[in-house]
């Protein structure tokens, strides 16, 4: 597992009349993942994207696309965004009443299999799958909207989630926080144990996407 900190600009608040343009930009200021949001309007009150856009960016960036299924019943969409071509798949712990069962559907197309926990699930409700996993994904936001206000409870979340994969020896999973993350707080949340950041409204808001993507970097290295 390699100790360098991968940021993952969140394509949800970039320009969607430009959203090529805009996933260039990150790709040139050295982000590591795209992370791209995808909501139904059930799950969350919001309703974005789905596999059309992830399969019109999977041939403009060599970057890995890492998608975030904000959406009730993801089992039914696996194969959908895997023949997008999305590298990561996470789906929410809240949405899956057959978590084990999901996470081996995701594996089994190729992609990693992630699982994202909102503000107020337990970690202990991912325990028996981390056999399973390739990524916890820690949600620092009730999650639905860029440019929220990072929870600060996520910070002690975040330090129990490695306690726990170190104890059960599963260091490989990797750890993803998303929400609120600013080039202000970045170095505390790594600190607390996050190695992947996911930052949206930060980057692409912006007026120069890929330097923020630098400096978050450089302050996270
Ligand atoms: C929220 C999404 C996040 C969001 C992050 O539901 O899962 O990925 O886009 O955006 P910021 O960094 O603006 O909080
Ligand atoms: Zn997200």
């Amino acid at each position: 597992m390699s100790s360098k900190i991968k940021i993952a600009p969140s394509i949800l608040s970039a320009d969607f009349s430009r959203l090529a343009e805009d996933v260039i930009k990150v790709e040139n200021g050295g982000a590591d993942l795209l992370h791209i949001d995808v909501m139904d309007g059930h799950f969350v009150p919001n309703i974005t994207i789905g596999p059309v856009v992830v399969q019109a960016l999977r041939p403009r960036t060599r970057l890995p696309l890492d998608v975030h299924l904000m959406i009730e019943n993801p089992e039914r969409y696996v194969d959908a965004f895997a023949d997008a071509g999305a590298d990561y798949l996470t789906v929410q712990v809240e949405a899956c009443v057959h978590l084990h069962r999901v996470l081996q559907a995701i594996r089994a197309r190729g992609m990693k299999a992630g699982v994202a926990l909102n503000p107020h699930s337990l970690l202990s409700s991912i325990e028996e799958v981390l056999p399973d996993l390739d990524l916890i994904l820690i949600m620092s936001v009730n999650p639905g909207f860029g440019g929220q206000k990072f929870i600060p409870q996520a910070l002690d979340k975040l330090s129990r989630t490695r306690k726990l994969l170190k104890e059960r020896s599963a260091t490989h999973i990797e750890v993803e926080v998303d929400g609120g993350v600013k080039l202000q707080n970045a170095q505390e949340i790594v600190n607390a144990g996050a190695q992947i950041l996911v930052s949206g409204s930060e980057i692409f808001g912006s007026k120069d996407p890929a330097e923020t993507v630098r400096e978050m970097k450089r302050l996270c290295d």
